[in-house]
């Protein structure tokens, strides 16, 4: 697959580079094309970069990794994406993680999918990109989970295969309007790990969370 990466940042290069080595055309744009290309001859394994609009008019799948004040400008850029696949990693959200930039309004994902007429697939935001870089990011013997919210069957499920290629687990998030959910959650996540909490200890596993009714014995 192609994929043309919006950022030549701490994201671009966690996500880009795992793509690169299980073999996917990659190119990275940025709005100073010079960190594209450094960070393209970093990654290696045939690797461009170019320009923002270079990276959106080559992929089959744009990843958007742009900090979340630049994404508007970022996306005028990049020119038309609109009925392409665009992933959207972004969280709009800064210390002391109270409240989200976004305020009551759309989320980022919404707003990225009115502005673009993309097929928008929210993805990848839910971890630091140290964790994408793990080669396969597995806890305690666990793939991790990624959920992925998006109204396009299609546009999901290559999304759901670059999950895969990661070593991860794609969950199923529900439709872009729950990626509002997911960026609250993020936020509060991240609130919590910067203070020191062990945020995975509030989760029971399913079985606890939603209990089954006990099957009845047939007489
Ligand atoms: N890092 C993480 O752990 C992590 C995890 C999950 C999600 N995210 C999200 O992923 C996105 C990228 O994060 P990151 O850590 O990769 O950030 P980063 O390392 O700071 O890189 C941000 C990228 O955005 C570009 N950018 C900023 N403003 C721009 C504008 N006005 N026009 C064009 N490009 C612009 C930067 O270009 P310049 O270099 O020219 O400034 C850079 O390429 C963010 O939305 C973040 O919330 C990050």
């Amino acid at each position: 697959m192609r994929i043309g990466v919006l950022g030549a940042g701490n994201m671009a290069d966690a996500l880009a580079t795992q793509w690169a080595r299980k073999g996917h055309g990659v190119r990275i744009g940025a709005r100073a094309p010079e960190k594209a290309v450094a960070l393209a001859a970093r990654i290696g394994h045939g690797a461009e970069g170019g320009t923002l609009r270079e990276a959106a008019e080559f992929g089959d799948a744009v990843l958007l990794a742009i900090a979340h004040d630049g994404v508007e400008e970022a996306l005028r850029e990049a020119g038309p994406v609109a009925g392409r696949v665009l992933i959207d990693c972004t969280n709009p959200m800064e210390p002391p993680f109270e409240r989200l930039k976004t305020g009551a309004g759309p989320s980022a994902a919404r707003r990225i999918a009115d502005l673009t007429g993309a097929r928008v697939v929210k993805a990848f935001s839910t971890c630091p990109d140290t964790v994408w870089r793990m080669t396969p990011p597995e806890f305690g013997g666990r793939p991790l989970g990624v959920p992925l919210c998006g109204d396009d069957p299609d546009a999901l499920a290559l999304v759901r295969g670059l999950v895969s290629d990661l070593g991860c687990a794609p969950m199923d998030g529900g439709s872009l309007d729950r990626a509002a959910l997911l960026e609250a959650t993020t936020a509060f996540l991240v609130g919590l790990w910067v203070a020191g909490e062990e945020a995975l200890a509030m989760l029971p596993p399913l079985d606890a969370a939603l209990p089954r009714e006990p099957q009845r014995a047939s007489s």
